[in-house]
């Protein structure tokens, strides 16, 4: 459901948000540490594909270059009931390690009905989870969230902690028209919420541990020649606690304006698995996905890329474009790539004819398995 507002209205309501700026102070809120990371190893590492656009009944399971690919497995007998697919992405990413087992939740879907309606199908249990994952401001990676914690809060840590790439992350989101001077509604995370469900949310613009198994890239420097390919558009800008904080890194008067969304904070999760190297999940990509890797790469001190993998928003990239990406992907040397959400079959048919052997396809329901 989309609301369409006038630009006219954003500005007026953007001129009073100046002063709230200035005086934003959150509870439930960590800057995480600027101190280096030590990478942590894990010796296996899942990941269950809770949301996607497609589910294939057919899927087998499959090995590629040492990668368990397996299909959905369903809980319960109701052949009444079925996965559901929608424009969004969520991962339920389960790791072993130094005789732990660490469960983490990334991003969301779109709809918490979407979201519940899989986890209870695919069978996953809430009250394992260690953390959550955000990886940045787009509705489609965090729609379900709130109805997720109203369902599960109780089943959750009391000390419960959200992982957000930084400010940017809160920040209102809108999409064009077809109408000029008009804007529709994509959403705001509100923080307001996570404060009222009990959950702290960290920014980390550095990178950052999770639960002592996975780790964050921290704010991605743009160094390839890839561009932020046309997606929203963002304001800065904070109206009765919902929005971000503009102060906190760009000119004041940058607050009420509307401009392309360059997604200053997204970051992408990462494990180090041991003796194969680095698992990056890249949610949507649109800083770029070999930025997200090369970011991966010097945040570890880890060369050797295992698997890159998730949302590449390589959908609506010119052919050119496309080839040159996934040119400077072969020369990272992947031992798979695993496009999901908005990579684009684009890109899938791209990156075969270039690395051929090394593409994984997953549907919801999908699990990876890496190592042992
Ligand atoms: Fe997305």
């Amino acid at each position: 459901m989309t609301q369409t507002i006038p630009r006219r209205d954003f500005l007026l309501g953007s001129a009073a948000l100046a002063g709230a700026a200035a005086a934003n102070a959150f509870t439930c809120v960590e800057i995480a540490s600027a101190a280096p990371i030590t990478v942590p190893t894990v010796d296996k590492l899942s990941i269950r594909v809770l949301v996607d656009s497609s589910f294939d009944l057919f899927f087998r399971p499959k090995q590629i270059n040492g990668v368990s690919i397996a299909p959905a497995t369903r809980v319960g007998g109701d052949y009444r009931k079925s996965l559901h697919n929608e424009w969004g992405l969520s991962l339920w990413l389960e790791s072993e390690g130094g005789g732990n087992q660490r469960t983490l939740m990334l991003d969301y879907g779109y709809t918490p009905e979407v979201l519940l309606n899989n986890m209870a199908l695919i069978g996953v249990d809430p009250a394992k989870l260690n953390a959550l994952i955000v990886s940045h401001g787009h509705y489609d990676h965090f729609g379900g969230l709130n109805g997720f914690l109203d369902k599960f809060r109780d089943k959750l840590p009391a000390d419960l902690k959200l992982y957000a790439g930084g400010e940017d992350n809160f920040c209102h989101r809108v999409s064009p028209t077809p109408t000029q001077g008009q804007f529709a509604d994509f959403g705001t995370l509100d923080r307001r919420q996570l404060a009222a469900q009990k959950v702290t949310t960290v920014l980390c613009e550095t990178p950052t541990v999770i639960a002592d198994h996975a780790f964050t890239t921290g704010k991605i420097a743009r160094r390839s020649s890839e561009r932020v390919l046309p997606n929203t558009l963002v304001e800065f800008g904070i109206k009765d606690g919902l929005g971000c904080n503009a102060g906190h890194y760009l000119p004041a008067e940058m607050e009420g304006k509307i401009v392309p969304d360059e997604h200053i904070h997204e970051h992408a999760t990462c494990f180090n698995v041991r003796d194969l190297g680095l698992v990056v999940i890249s949610s949507c990509g649109h800083v770029g996905i070999v930025n997200s890797v090369k970011q991966a790469q010097e945040v570890s001190g880890i060369q050797k890329v295992h698997a890159v993998v998730g949302g590449f928003h390589l959908g609506p990239a010119p052919k050119d474009y496309l080839t040159q990406v996934v040119s400077e992907i072969k020369a990272l040397n992947p031992d798979v790539v695993v496009p999901m959400h908005c990579s684009g079959l684009n890109f899938a048919q791209e990156a075969n004819a270039q690395m051929e052997g090394k593409v994984v396809v997953t549907t919801t329901g999908s699990r990876l398995t890496f190592g042992l």
